[in-house]
């Protein structure tokens, strides 16, 4: 079986505020020392089952640290094809991959987010072993931990969510090529992969992983990532 990886990196990450602004998008802020979605990249690149780790700029981004990251080694290539949302940056993604290496649609495809940079080779490793030939795929998750409520406009609460079943969705998500780009054509709309095959009536398995591969979406989010960065080196 053959493994690539694909990461989307094309947002903007608005949701950072004056952190980032216009200037630097969220994926290229420091943390630990590098630019954010290095950390992710070299778990990735540093998985031996992965053949090619593929990334999704922004066309018009200007700053891709090219000479530090040809540090990555060879598996690591670069695509400029990013689109107005995650989805449409995975599938340019896909048809841009394809375009490059040639017949690869039973090829496994994990998508990881840029915003993920705490994500180790043992979580990359106990994801691919535990999907295994299952052609639904699955991708890393964990059980919610908090009690659910929604609300209404004025932020009162009208119903407590059962978390019973519920499952907070992380990255890496994992899917045939075909079938992933199959799907998101059919729900081009998805705010994750999964939800895409979902569509089409398959059922992807729930890999338990943990929450330290927190995604960096708030200010605080990347504080905690440092801190989940500094204290496994010490480990
Ligand atoms: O904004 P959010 O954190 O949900 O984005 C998740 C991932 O999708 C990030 O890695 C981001 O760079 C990527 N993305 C993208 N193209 C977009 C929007 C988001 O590649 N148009």
């Amino acid at each position: 079986m053959t493994y690539h990886a694909l990461v989307p990196a094309a947002g903007s990450g608005s949701r950072m505020g004056a952190l980032s602004g216009r200037v630097l998008p969220k994926q290229y802020l420091p943390l630990a020392g590098r630019p954010m979605i290095r950390h992710a990249l070299a778990a990735l690149c540093a998985t031996p089952a992965i053949a090619n780790v593929f990334v999704v700029l922004a066309p018009d981004d200007t700053h891709w640290p090219a000479a530090e990251m040809a540090a990555l080694g060879p598996k690591l290539h670069v695509l400029r094809c990013g689109g107005d949302t995650r989805a449409h940056s995975v599938g340019n993604g896909l048809r841009a991959m394809a375009a490059e290496l040639g017949a690869i649609g039973n090829d496994w495809i994990l998508v990881h987010d840029a915003a993920r940079p705490c994500v180790t080779v043992a979580m990359i490793e106990n994801l691919i072993a535990e999907v295994g030939e299952d052609d639904s795929g699955g991708l890393l998750a964990v059980p919610v931990a908090d009690t659910l409520k929604r609300c209404d406009e004025n932020g009162r609460i009208r119903q407590t969510v059962s978390r019973d079943g519920l499952w907070q969705a992380q990255t890496p998500q994992m899917f045939r090529h075909h079938l992933l780009l199959d799907a998101l054509d059919f729900a081009p709309q998805v705010t994750d992969e999964a939800s895409a095959i979902e569509t089409l009536g398959l059922l992807p398995r729930l890999v338990p992983a943990d929450i330290s591969n927190l995604k960096v979406t708030y200010p605080v989010d990347l504080q905690m990532a440092e801190w989940v960065l500094r204290n496994r080196e010490k480990a």
